[in-house]
């Protein structure tokens, strides 16, 4: 084979002969967004290392570049998808062994391999160009490297476990291994995961030619020292014992336990350190053919499979792309969201009655924005063209051209009625109007407007920077084109939207609130605070149900609790107490004093009235205050699944999560129901009713129980578009 007779396409593959001797590989999958190792790639990737390796011209290629040919896009990982078509252990094991050995022969091959990297290089495309001899990569903010694995519940399995800490050091790999976090290509120069930063304009051409220069003047690949104490740790066997032990310590802090992978990354890196690439290469796949067995894999791959389903865009005739918009209210909410608009393009006019919110607002987004400049995902220059697109404004003016607004003032229903329809004669009758109410009557704001088909909910969750979820509700009568517009830009904003109809309380703080009520209703009952708190968090909750309300206020809770003890009656049994905390008000940690003192934000201790109530000796176990909050959210979800706010529990399991935090590796609040069984959670609430609880078992549940029914008949099996770093690492630090 010459470079005249190279061959052209394998696949979504294409080889191309430069006159250098340099050969680029192109990697492009026509029928996606962003190139996947599936099965096809893998076989075609086979097909072009046989063809190179049967070349009848030794001379050619004399090097070889791996490139993406879409733009920004370079390899996001494996298909996830495929994973659920793996039928036992044994048969992943076979097939991580083929993907192993093929990656090892590319980087075997008898000239230099370069990986040019010029987008997301993630899992299986990291761990390709770990096998390369040489990675470099553009200096774009596309380009992030990193091994998510973690957060599917899994190890890198195709070398990704055994080749990073060779690569960049046992010390800083652990770091990447056990966060999953990507870095972006100045800090993995830095780390010595690449060796090379090229300009972005060009990118591949540079590749080609930095390739060519390695020809002329051979340089072995860049390796990084690691500083000398991570060296002495990795090198010494005991300090190398003590920094695994160390590291697991922190896992163990930050996850109580509950997800396997990260102690297996541990184990694994442990074990195969030292040791040969073929001996690490096969105690790593049998690790990873074991993990994605675990119930917490399949629970965070589904997860991720959902994640991927609400990140479909509705179609651009349906959904207008906004660009200017307007946001009424600079308190909490609005703050906050003017930031996310303003990084993503959109023009914000920030309407309040009063300058002091407005002024607070920009401070509050130029330092959210100053954050990011410094994290290096945005350079100063945009942060000032971000901020130069929020315009404020003390009245209507200049909302004529404003092609949305959403108001997120006080929670009155008559003060955003009035606001509304004051709005009316100021935009036009093309603006969608969007409301951040979290609790009252999307339908009811609509009313006695002349387009009231035009308002939808956007309820972001606060924080809004960093809460993944937007519920996106429908009103009876709101126009399908207005809810795709919302939703639209939730995905421009990189939130998740799932869309709810307008029922009270919509679809998370229905369900949360029942459960923040048992809580609240176990301090009454004499039960001690930080005891109910621990055992959620035991469970899995990010914080306590307390520790929550301590968060959310007092006062904003009873509001949105009373308007649900309006619509539910029994269901939301104490309101007493939260009540009684907003009269002394101990409104939370905003106040210093909710069901905790703070101190400058600080947790120093119960709050001694609280303390006080705790009178009982006889704790309650645990497992049953969590599983009785717990129950009290499927309750609700059933019942909501009834008013059908969604119709399918995944929507359910997914909201929870994103917005509550709900531990994914139970899978969602459904998938737990079935885990547990709805006959057993039927039971309980009936004994609990038995015993004086003002609610039982909803009809749904009984009926499931006598039918043997789960919410979850099968798993969610779909083709999916790729790793979504930043949302991955936010679901996994929630
Ligand atoms: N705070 C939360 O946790 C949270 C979470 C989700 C949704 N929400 C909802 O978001 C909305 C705002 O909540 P918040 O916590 O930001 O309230 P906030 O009290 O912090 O801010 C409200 C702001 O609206 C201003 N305002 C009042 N009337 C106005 C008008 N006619 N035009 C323009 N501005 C006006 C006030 O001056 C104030 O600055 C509410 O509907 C609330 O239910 C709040």
């Amino acid at each position: 084979m010459s470079a005249s007779d190279l061959p052209g396409a394998f696949g979504p593959f294409r080889l191309e002969a430069r006159a250098s001797g340099v050969a680029v590989l192109w990697f492009d999958d026509p029928a996606r967004k962003v190139n996947l190792f599936d099965g096809a790639a893998l076989a075609a990737l086979r097909r072009a290392l046989d063809t190179i390796k049967r070349r009848a011209d030794a001379a050619f290629p004399r090097a070889l570049v791996l490139t993406s040919g879409k733009e920004g896009q370079f390899i996001a990982g494996a298909d996830v998808a495929e994973f659920e078509r793996i039928e036992s252990p044994a048969d992943a094991e076979t097939r991580i062994r083929d993907a192993q050995l093929l990656f090892e022969e590319w980087g075997s091959l008898p000239f230099p391999t370069v990986a040019a990297i010029n987008g997301p290089c993630l899992g299986g495309g990291t761990e390709f160009a770990l096998a390369l001899r040489y990675r470099i990569a553009s200096d774009s903010r596309d380009v992030s490297i990193g091994l998510p694995e973690v957060q599917l519940g899994i190890l890198p399995g195709f070398g990704g476990t055994t080749r990073l800490p060779r690569l960049i050091g046992l010390i800083p790999a652990l770091s990447m291994l056990l966060s999953g976090r990507a870095l972006d290509s100045r800090r993995a120069r830095r780390a010595g995961l690449v060796d090379d930063v090229l300009p972005a304009a060009r990118f591949a051409e540079r590749a080609v030619a930095w390739t060519e220069s390695l020809l002329a003047a051979p340089r072995p690949p860049r390796r990084s020292a690691p500083s000398l104490i991570n060296r002495f740790m990795q090198s010494v066997p005991p300090f190398r014992a003590y920094a695994l032990g160390q590291a697991r310590q922190s896992v163990l802090r930050e996850t109580h336990g509950h997800y396997p992978a990260p102690f297996e990354i541990l184990r694994v890196v442990g074990a195969t350190w030292g040791k040969s690439i073929p001996e690490a290469l096969k105690i790593e796949r049998k690790a990873v053919a074991k993990l994605l067995f675990t119930p917490q894999s399949r629970h965070l791959r589904r997860i991720f499979m959902l994640r991927e389903r609400a990140k479909r865009v509705p179609s651009a005739d349906k959904a207008r792309r906004i660009t200017y918009t307007g946001v009424l209210g600079a308190g909490t909410m609005g703050g906050e969201i003017v930031s996310l608009l303003s990084v993503r393009d959109v023009r914000v006019r920030l309407r309040d009655i009063k300058p002091e919110p407005i002024l607070r607002s920009l401070a509050h987004a130029r330092s959210l924005l100053q954050r990011e400049v410094s994290r290096r995902r945005l350079t100063s220059a945009e942060m000032e063209r971000a901020l130069a697109r929020i315009e404020p404004s003390l009245d209507l003016a200049g909302f004529r051209r404003v092609q949305l607004v959403l108001e997120a003032v006080v929670e009155d229903l008559n003060v955003k009625q009035t606001l509304f329809r004051e709005l009316e004669s100021q935009v036009s009758p093309t603006c969608v109007f969007a409301t951040n109410t979290s609790s009252l009557s999307v339908g009811a704001m609509a009313k006695g407007l002349a387009y009231p088909e035009r308002v939808v909910g956007m309820h972001f969750f606060n924080p809004a920077t960093r809460m993944p979820l937007v519920e996106v509700i429908r009103a009876e009568g709101t126009d399908p084109a207005a809810v795709d517009t919302v939703i639209a830009l939730t995905r421009r904003l990189k939130k998740t939207p799932v869309l709810v109809r307008d029922q009270p309380g919509f679809l998370v703080n229905r369900i949360l609130m029942p459960y923040l009520a048992e809580a609240v209703g176990f301090v009454e009952r004499a039960q001690s605070a930080p005891v109910i708190d621990k055992a959620l968090r035991d469970f899995g909750m990010p914080l306590g149900p307390l520790e929550l309300l301590d968060e959310i206020g007092m006062d904003v809770a009873r509001k949105v609790a009373h308007v649900l003890s309006e619509a539910f009656g029994d269901r939301i049994p104490s309101l007493a107490l939260i009540d009684r905390m907003v009269s002394d008000g101990a409104l939370g940690k905003k106040a210093s004093l909710g069901f905790y003192q703070y101190e400058n934000g600080t947790r120093r201790g119960v709050n001694p009235a609280i303390a006080a109530l705790a009178t009982s000796r006889e704790q309650v176990p645990a497992a049953e205050i969590a599983d009785r909050l717990v129950d009290a959210m499927v309750n609700e979800a059933s019942l909501a699944l009834d008013d059908r706010v969604v119709d399918d529990p995944n929507d359910v399991d997914l909201a929870m999560i994103m917005g509550t935090g709900f531990p994914p590796f139970r899978g969602g609040l459904l998938r737990h129901a079935d885990a547990v069984g709805v006959g057993t959670i039927v039971e309980r609430l009936a004994r609990r009713q038995q015993a004086g609880a003002p609610y039982g078992p909803s009809g749904r549940l009984q009926r499931m129980a006598l039918a043997g029914e789960r919410f979850h008949e099968r798993e969610l099996q779909e083709r999916t578009t790729g790793h979504a770093p930043s949302e991955a690492a936010a679901l996994s630090s929630r």
